[in-house]
């Protein structure tokens, strides 16, 4: 086949792909209602960081969803005659408009896969567990609530089944759309977000659960988030992302993250917690040491979170504990351990890294099984 054939031929299986998630002609008016999601963060141990194309990733990523960190929206849809979008987003009962852009463009991207987006106007209300100033991301648990709750509105405008495998692999597709990482926080507890040529049924479009054998090592893996800076975000994921774009260490980045995720497919099986720290803290370290390399380049760390990292290590040796850390692109961190250890670490966390806290905060948190409709 000629290059460009072959283009056109993989062109064809993508919208294909897409193709699924435009529904059939709608069946039923229903004048109004209302639906309501809670929907949980995740933490990521192999880090999705660069994106083409509408939201795709340049690499596959695996996360842990969180049981306590989560998102409640209930959406109000009330029918129109109107063109266009038309919806207002309450943060805690008060209007929030400076949400409203994002989402505006959320409904952009997915009005395709969602037509009935222009018949109603919309109310979003939405509050989280984890206080707004926690410097907690927001955008997976509320952009998977808010794609849960749209998605549950089509529901009951057709009368075509929509089968719970299904649902979930669209809700994920639509999340995708809104924020990367949200596509891995429907299900749980483990989530694989990206094409690997061994993780089988993995796809760019959604996340998938993962799906071969995890260890009893890995169940009720614990996650307690240390809030070392509460600030606004020093870098948003969108201009994050972008830095990967010219990125001199980027090519390799991508083959490392996909070769963290072929390891954790043994470590999972056999539950060796001693590889699976070293992947996981590796892959944290890569993603600041994208960000220190970009240009413009940033450090997002705080001394309070190398502070942290030193004691954890310290800890480990002295100890022998299973305990480890993880990053996102800002200064908190997440201490991952084995539900086996929760007394001794969560004392350890008390008494030697709350310190290192604002206001001695931290969140107990552990991986969960997806969202709920409440
Ligand atoms: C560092 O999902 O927030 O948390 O797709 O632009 O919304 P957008 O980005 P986002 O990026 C998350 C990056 C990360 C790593 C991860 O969760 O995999």
């Amino acid at each position: 086949m000629r290059r460009f054939q072959f283009a056109i031929f993989v062109q064809n299986i993508l919208s294909m792909n897409e193709t699924q998630f435009i529904p059939k002609l709608y069946t039923k008016k229903p004048e109004n209602g209302s639906v309501s999601w809670q929907s949980p963060s995740n933490i990521a141990l192999v880090k999705y960081w660069g994106k083409y194309g509408e939201q795709l990733p340049k690499n596959a990523s695996i996360s842990f969803t969180l049981n306590n960190c989560v998102t409640k929206t209930t959406l109000f849809y009330e029918r129109k005659s109107s063109h266009g979008f038309e919806f207002e987003v309450y943060l805690d009962n008060t209007r929030e408009v400076g949400f409203e852009p994002k989402i505006h463009k959320f409904f952009e991207r997915v009005v395709l896969y969602l037509p009935f987006l222009t018949d109603y106007k919309f109310r979003i209300e939405t509050s989280n567990s984890f206080p707004h100033s926690s410097g907690i991301a927001s955008s997976a648990s509320g952009m998977s609530a808010l794609s849960l709750c749209l998605l549950s509105v089509e529901k009951s405008l057709s009368s075509v089944e929509m089968t719970d495998a299904y649902f979930n692999q669209k809700a994920s597709f639509l999340a995708r759309l809104g924020s990367g990482s949200a596509s891995r926080s429907i299900e749980g507890d483990l989530i694989v977000w990206g094409e690997h040529p061994n993780i089988e049924g993995s796809s760019n479009l959604f996340g998938i659960k993962y799906p071969y054998t995890i260890h009893k090592n890995f169940l009720n893996y614990q996650d307690t988030i240390l809030l070392v800076d509460k600030g606004e975000k020093q870098v948003s994921s969108t201009v994050g992302h972008d830095l990967m774009y010219d990125h001199p260490f980027a090519e390799q980045r991508f083959e490392q993250a996909n070769n963290n995720l072929s390891f954790l497919i043994s470590i999972f099986e056999n539950g060796d917690l001693s590889k699976f720290i070293k992947i996981v803290e590796s892959e944290a370290l890569s993603l600041h040491a994208m960000m220190m390399t970009s240009q413009p380049y940033f450090i997002l760390m705080k001394p309070n979170t190398l502070e942290i990292i030193n004691y954890i290590w310290a800890f480990r040796n002295e100890t022998g504990s299973k305990v480890c850390f993880t990053l996102d692109a800002g200064a908190n961190v997440h201490v991952l351990y084995p539900e086996a250890e929760k007394e001794p670490v969560l004392e350890f966390i008390k008494k030697e890294l709350a310190q290192f806290c604002k206001n001695g905060g931290f969140i107990e948190d552990q991986s969960g099984f997806g969202a709920v409709s409440v």
